[in-house]
């Protein structure tokens, strides 16, 4: 796929994905190649921490992938969330804007040697970095056949690098989307490559308002991931209207920065990085509430499966969960490790049953973020690091 500043028109005015209501996108004129792959040279040139925020609650079979990835690798490490989902084993995971490898370096070791994760990247010398390291950890896990591959591409242009129809079981992206100024060519390509019950689990940036122009044109914000930030109420917008079940929230933190003068043009808008899974599901019938039981089966996961910011699934233990969550459950890659049943069915008791609640659901990340107290009691012993997590620098 093209060079730098071929294929995705990037440099001018860009219409909006949504219709009037959403922002008219106008590009600084550094493009994300030069950002990205001239600009910056690792983690630390970063000027907001839009990219790079410090991860919590990182369970430990997560941090040893992520310790085992080369060290170029992470150095030039540019995301604002962990985009590693739960129930790996054998999947096919597609990764946009891959920048240096290291979130498919992780997953190739989860996925397994049958499985396989693709990376994609426009910016040339970080798919090289990518590349140039794939022996190193093909041998480190001990796989006879590489099951990771690096592409040079844009991520809204999939078909032109030949990524096919339904042919993905997970698709993640970590601090990208944001760049790409029309976001539903980018979510429409992710569900058309999406196999049904497949999912996008994804880490960006979203803004408190419909940016203004001075942020959307400002080169610095531009490429730190703030200034093409999508105003968060605008992805449910453009998720269901693609056809995707309603975007479920996992994580969220405040982006804090630390420059005068980048402050004085935020003015005052708020960013948030933040974490949501978007579900392809088939075209069944109307769902309904369900009770729902986890079975502990998944790697990493045993005790309690921490699906989004409303649903803890603790092994063995009944959760009444709404008409979405329950479609999810069913049709997805976690059907294998849940016992549901339409409320009113009587299921088998368990010890330590707690009783069933029904629950707000949180889908405003700026709430999410603002609750981190509460956010820290969710620590489980599956959980290293205690509430501090990890911080990818
Ligand atoms: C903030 S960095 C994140 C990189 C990587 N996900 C990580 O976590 O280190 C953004 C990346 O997105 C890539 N990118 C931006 N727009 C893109 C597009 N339209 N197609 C492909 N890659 C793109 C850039 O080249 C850059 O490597």
């Amino acid at each position: 796929m093209g060079g730098d500043g071929g294929g995705g028109g990037h440099g001018s005015l860009h219409p909006a994905p949504c219709g009037d209501h959403l922002q008219l996108f106008s590009l600084p004129m550094a493009s994300g190649q030069t950002y990205y792959g001239q600009v910056l040279k690792k983690s630390g040139d970063l000027q907001t921490s839009a990219c790079v925020t410090t991860a919590r609650l990182v369970p430990r079979h997560i941090q040893e992938a992520l310790r085992n990835v080369h060290e170029e690798v992470t150095l030039r490490y540019y995301g604002c969330g962990l985009v590693i989902p739960e129930c790996l084993e054998n999947c096919w995971i597609l990764d946009l804007g891959s920048g240096s490898g290291r979130d498919c370096y992780a997953l190739s070791q989860l996925v397994g040697e049958t499985g396989h994760v693709t990376g994609i990247d426009m910016t040339e010398s970080q798919v090289e970095v990518a590349k140039k390291y794939i022996e190193y950890h093909m041998e480190k896990y001990g796989f006879q056949t590489p099951n990771v591959t690096f592409l040079h591409g844009y991520i809204e242009k999939l078909e032109e690098i030949g990524i096919k129809d339904e042919s993905y079981d997970i698709v993640i992206s970590n601090c990208v989307i944001n760049l790409v100024p029309d976001k539903q060519a980018v979510l429409q390509e992710v569900y058309r490559v999406l196999k049904h019950g497949g999912e996008l689990y994804f880490s960006d940036v979203y803004a408190s308002l419909e940016l203004p122009e001075e942020i959307r044109t400002h080169k610095i914000l531009w490429g730190e991931c703030l200034g093409g930030a999508l105003y968060w109420k605008d992805l449910a917008v453009l998720a269901q209207k693609i056809g995707f079940c309603p975007p479920r929230l996992v994580t969220a933190n405040l982006i804090t920065v630390q420059n005068k003068e980048l402050e004085r043009v935020i003015g005052d808008c708020r960013f948030v990085s933040a974490t949501f899974r978007l579900f392809k599901l088939p075209k069944t019938g109307p769902a309904e509430r369900c009770q729902v039981i986890y079975n502990g089966g998944i790697t990493g996961h045993e005790k309690e499966l921490i699906f989004d910011a409303n649903f803890t699934f603790k092994e063995g233990e009944i959760i009444e969960v709404d008409k979405e969550t329950a479609a999810i459950l069913k049709n997805s890659r976690f059907a294998q490790d849940f016992l549901i049943r339409p409320i009113g069915e009587t299921l088998p008791t368990c010890s330590g049953c707690s009783a069933l609640e029904s629950k707000g659901i949180i889908t405003d990340p700026f709430t999410l973020a603002g609750q981190s107290d509460s956010m820290k009691s969710r620590c489980s012993p599956d959980v290293a690091g205690g509430c501090c997590g990890i911080t990818y620098s």
